[in-house]
């Protein structure tokens, strides 16, 4: 079974928000493969980000795909909000919906869909969904916010979704969000993500298509 190529995948969050187009256009150029999108309700984690007008603000100037990461209460409310923009919308688990009705409408809508899972809940609750997963997110950091450390226990649910998905010739994207850079992209790599999320050390960086390059070959 061919491995799935490394995407990175910069998250909006972290850019200059003052400067939105100049940044999408920015990161395309920084060679990265999509642009992550953490939409947040201030529910279902204590912060909030940004909704449906903004990610359709960022679609106007971009080229690559949308990765919408949506850290909210009520998903199957408001996915179709998001459908006109995303490439990839990406749920969570523990949020109040009907999981595999919210993946499957998702897949109707012709967009791919991903689940996600906070660092304290057990790889055992995303385990009945994965054969009908496009990409699997494993949060790396606590939901909520930019900038914290890396967790490296994480890992291991990301060995076991990468050992679940070879025992089942499975093909969905393993990806890793929270704390990835230069030091923890490597290990992960390792562990089997194939799909990076890196919004400080990517907008943050004096040279953001250098830290695209060493993420992605890490
Ligand atoms: C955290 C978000 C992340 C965040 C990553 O709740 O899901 O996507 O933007 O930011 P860094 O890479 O700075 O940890
Ligand atoms: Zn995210």
């Amino acid at each position: 079974m061919a491995a799935n190529p490394i995407f990175i995948a910069p998250s909006i969050l972290a850019c200059d928000f003052g400067r939105l187009h100049e940044e999408v256009c920015r990161s395309e150029a920084s060679g990265a493969d999509w642009h992550h999108l953490d939409v947040m309700d201030g529910h279902f984690v204590d912060n909030i980000s940004f909704g449906p007008a903004f990610v359709d603000a960022v679609a106007k100037r971009a080229t690559k795909p949308l990765d919408v990461h949506l850290m909210i209460e009520q998903p199957d409310h408001f996915l179709p909000r998001f459908l006109s923009s995303a490439a990839n919308i990406t749920v969570h688990v523990e949020a109040r919906h009907e999981v595999a009705r919210t993946l499957a409408e998702i897949r109707v809508a012709g967009r791919t869909c991903g689940l996600s899972l906070r660092p304290r809940t057990p790889f055992s609750a995303v385990e009945p969904f994965l054969e009908k997963l496009d990409l699997l997110l494993v949060m790396t950091v606590e939901p909520g916010f930019g900038g914290q450390p890396f967790m490296p226990e994480m890992l291991e649910k990301v060995r076991a979704a990468a050992a679940f998905r070879a025992a089942h010739n499975l093909h969905f994207r393993i990806e890793v969000d929270g704390g990835i850079n230069l030091k923890t992209a490597g290990p992960s790599i390792a562990a089997g993500a194939d799909t990076l999320v890196a919004g400080t050390s990517a907008f943050h960086a004096t040279d953001m298509a250098a830290a695209v390059w060493a993420m992605r070959t890490a």
